[in-house]
């Protein structure tokens, strides 16, 4: 069983970390926690120690036998040591190395991989001494989850809220996962994915695009990468950050898309996440002007990509298509899978906040039929889906 020694800062997001244990329990990880002094104020070892089902240390000074030597040995015995939440202060900490009570000690002389789920007002994750901190945690190879956005109990509203205990679990798995020869299970297959809108210029300000952000395609390229595949990531404009270990190329049409994934095979398996434009505009070669009436735009259709690769004499072993659907998602997405000539299509429900935002609910459509997948984050969505992908290869 895999283990991780939990460590609960004194933030108001100490109340999900009893969430967090109960979710890791259920996922078959041992947990063993750390409590704070601050983080005291907010939960009680009590309730800790009945859901971890475990002893919870509190501080450096209730050692009663040599037995207990070292609480260090605590950080030592687990395979992750997890800070959830990381306030500002233990973060502060953690970046300079301070070492004054139980956690920032275990933290200090630890010599397993630490991940933190930063939790705080808005300003202070904003503030140039935790943005230094972050960063020199991050040099040092601590895993520093995004906090989320949204109101916070403070009653502001922005970045700084905890990430949602499942979204934490998904980090844990894929921290505890990354370790292991096992879980590399895609090791020396090329795998290509595209990710991303793409923009589709009208004159040289202008362009036609859509409100995917990317994020599903990446997540989906780091889940790959980690489970050991090299990755080719062709991407529209995003503002996101390459994942580990991928190689990505930067596109903005589709025609540029279409031109990178051929350029890329072969490739054992293909996963098109992209939200490529259908249409592209005759493209003005200055701008152009506002006139009487407004300028009408000559489309034309864009190549297929998915489907051009599927029915190509390179196909790929595995292709996967995505589908984002509005209405009768299950029925266009059947079709699809058949008109495209793709393996599976990952069908999803984008009319809600889907696009953009961090979760996803989907529905696997192969050859056997429909699965349906609960709402998980959209880095949970990744990491199953590569692990059937792993499957497939
Ligand atoms: O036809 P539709 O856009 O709904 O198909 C979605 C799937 O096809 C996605 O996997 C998308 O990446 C892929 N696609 C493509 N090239 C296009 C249009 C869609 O690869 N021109």
């Amino acid at each position: 069983m895999k283990r991780i020694l939990l460590i609960v800062g004194g933030g108001i997001a100490a109340y999900k970390a009893a969430e967090l244990i109960r979710l890791c329990r259920k996922a078959g990880i041992g947990v063993k926690c750390v409590l704070t002094e601050g983080g005291q104020h907010f939960v009680t070892p009590m309730t800790l120690a009945a859901l971890s089902e475990n002893q919870v240390y509190t501080t450096l000074w209730d050692l009663k036998d040599e037995t207990e030597m070292g609480h260090i040995q605590l950080s030592r015995e687990a395979d992750l040591v997890v800070v959830a939440p990381a306030t500002a202060d233990l973060l502060a900490k953690m970046a300079a190395g301070i070492a004054s009570d139980l956690a920032t000690t275990l933290l200090l002389a630890t010599d397993k991989p630490v991940l933190a789920a930063p939790a705080m007002n808005v300003r202070m994750w904003q503030h140039a001494a935790t943005r230094r901190n972050v960063a020199t945690l991050r040099g040092d190879g601590v895993t520093v989850l995004e906090p989320d956005e949204g109101p916070m109990a403070c009653g502001e509203y922005g970045p700084g809220r905890m990430p949602e205990p499942p979204a934490i679990l998904a980090a844990i798995q894929a921290a505890l996962d990354s370790g292991s020869s096992a879980s590399k299970r895609l090791t020396g297959k090329h795998i290509l994915v595209t990710a991303g809108p793409t923009h589709e210029p009208i004159d040289p300000v202008r362009y036609i695009a859509n409100r995917s952000s990317g994020r599903q395609g990446f997540a989906i390229a780091e889940a790959l990468a980690r489970l050991g595949a090299r990755v080719t990531l062709v991407s529209g404009p995003v503002t996101l950050a390459t994942p580990a270990g991928v190689t990505r190329i930067d596109i903005e049409t589709a025609r540029e898309m279409a031109e990178a994934v051929e350029a890329a095979l072969p490739a054992d398996a293909a996963v098109m996440v992209a939200a490529v434009a259908d249409w592209r505009a005759d493209t003005a070669l200055q701008k152009i002007k506002k006139g009487d009436a407004p300028p009408s735009l000559q489309l034309s259709e864009n190549p297929d990509i998915l489907a051009q690769l599927a029915h190509g004499p390179r196909r790929p072993k595995l292709v996967v298509g995505f589908a984002a659907e509005t209405e009768r998602v299950i029925e266009h997405a059947t079709a699809k899978r058949t008109r495209k000539g793709a393996d599976w299509i990952v069908a999803n429900d984008v009319s809600g906040d889907v696009m953009g935002g961090e979760a996803n609910s989907i529905h696997l459509v192969t050859a056997d039929g429909v699965e349906h997948w609960e709402r998980l984050p959209k880095s949970e969505v990744a990491r199953r889906l590569a692990e059937r992908i792993a499957d497939a290869l």
